[in-house]
């Protein structure tokens, strides 16, 4: 499956975003409030890779819990699947756990993603094409 991002938790994502300037990345689309899951979204590149900054605005965001823990750290990749129904049936067979039910994202012009849990794997998100 192809990588779409690679999910990045941040503390402060206004001083998260200058670091990674800092090393050659570029804005691709510019923070964003998600008030499904109550985080701020900032989507950046560098070459053929994109990192999705995310900060969590509220005790009540479900990746607060991660940002106690992790702090500012890489904690999903994220896939891009043709059938997000299909896809999420298939990781199932093989021992992943959806942990968070399919939902629209905002920030990724409204496409479709779950996030899943393997115990050999950690979390990986999927995306809908
Ligand atoms: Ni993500």
């Amino acid at each position: 499956m192809k990588i779409h991002h690679v999910g990045y938790l941040a503390k402060n994502l206004e001083k998260s975003v200058k670091r990674f300037i800092e090393l050659g990345y570029e804005v691709e689309r510019p923070c964003k409030y998600d008030p499904i899951r109550k985080i701020n979204i900032e989507f950046l590149v560098n070459g053929d890779y994109r990192v999705e900054l995310i900060q969590p605005m509220s005790e009540e965001s479900p990746m607060y819990p991660l940002l106690k823990r992790f702090k500012n750290t890489p904690y999903h990749f994220c896939y891009e699947v043709a059938d997000l129904d299909l896809a999420t049936k298939e990781l199932s067979e093989k021992g992943y756990t959806v942990i968070q039910e399919p939902e629209i994202a905002p920030c990724i012009d409204d496409r479709r993603v779950v996030f899943m849990n393997n115990i050999s794997m950690g979390i990986i998100e999927l995306v809908e094409n």
